[in-house]
């Protein structure tokens, strides 16, 4: 069956970010001049995806006004001359068919999933994390399609991290079967650096059989007091294989505070048109940093 649908549970708080979130969703915040959310959309729409279902809270509308068409806008452009600006607003809004649904009470990443069912339908679909950019050879959720289209079955991008880093995600057990594939035992979400039974952590892209939705309606809260997407995955296996890839890629979590500023960072150095700059302040910076 075709995948032909992504969920963006964006209805979070953005705690970590407050008060910068009371009114605006972290999902919006620029990386230099394009919404954090805007890549992952694209990464979307570069696998073949343009349904976007976005599970909402009430203080995100400004995600529905920048995938929405403003004609005021391109019309002010127009008139300027500024035809690039103009194809670049054009575009993003027009390959896009979004779909916003609101999660009423936010009781957790897996409860913001099931807010969805009733938009995806028993069909195969993607969650893509709101806050996780992934810079790839290839692009992941393709790859991740590719794995379904094989197996159909579920399948998680994972990466590997530093052990010390486990307990800020969900990890797998799982074994190796060929090439990037893994077959995944089991799951547990946020573990202690020594209860973690591996290094391999979930990174933000997962494809689901529908079948998830029975184990999201059945998840007791669980780390946080939340319904955990780990633990319905986790349930999942009764029923049926999950498999995960790895993936060898850069992954930016806009998240938190300090990771939203290295991905700045490091994408300020990699466009040429803010490189220079960025690289003659951080070297400025590093006098004045070696005399701290
Ligand atoms: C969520 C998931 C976790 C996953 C992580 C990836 O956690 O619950 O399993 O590893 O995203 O970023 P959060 O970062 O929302 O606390």
């Amino acid at each position: 069956m075709e995948v032909r649908k992504a969920v963006f549970p964006v209805a979070g708080w953005g705690t970590r970010f407050l008060p910068a979130t009371k009114a605006m969703p972290k999902e919006m915040f620029p990386i230099i001049d394009k919404p954090v959310i805007q890549f992952i959309v694209e990464e979307c729409l570069d696998a073949g995806i343009e349904n976007m279902v976005f599970v909402t809270g009430r203080h995100k509308r400004p995600i529905e006004h920048h995938f929405d068409i403003n004609t005021d806008l391109e019309k002010h452009l127009e008139n300027c001359g500024k035809t690039e600006l103009l194809k670049n607003i054009m575009e993003i809004s027009r390959l896009v068919n979004p779909i916003y649904i609101r999660q009423k009470e936010q009781l957790g990443l897996g409860h913001a999933v099931l807010v969805a069912e009733p938009v995806v339908g028993y069909e195969p679909f993607v969650v893509c994390l709101g806050d996780v950019i992934i810079r790839n050879e290839q692009n992941v959720i393709s790859r991740m399609i590719e794995v379904y289209q094989r197996f159909g079955k579920s399948v998680i991008a994972v990466f590997e991290v530093e052990q010390k880093e486990v307990s800020k995600y969900g990890v797998i057990d799982g074994r190796h079967i060929e090439k990037d594939i893994y077959i995944i035992d089991d799951l547990i979400e946020k573990p202690k650096p020594e209860e973690a039974p591996s290094r391999l952590a979930i990174v933000g892209r997962y494809l689901f059989t529908p079948r998830i939705f029975d184990k999201l309606k059945v998840t007791p809260p669980g780390k946080g007091g939340e319904v955990q997407l780990t633990d319905a995955i986790k349930l999942l296996l009764e029923d049926e294989a999950v498999y995960a890839i790895k993936i060898d890629a850069r992954v930016y979590d806009t998240g938190t505070p300090i990771g939203y500023l290295q991905t700045l960072i490091e994408f300020a150095l990699q466009r040429e048109d803010t490189r220079d700059g960025m690289m003659r302040f951080l070297r400025g910076l590093k006098i004045e940093l070696s005399e701290v």
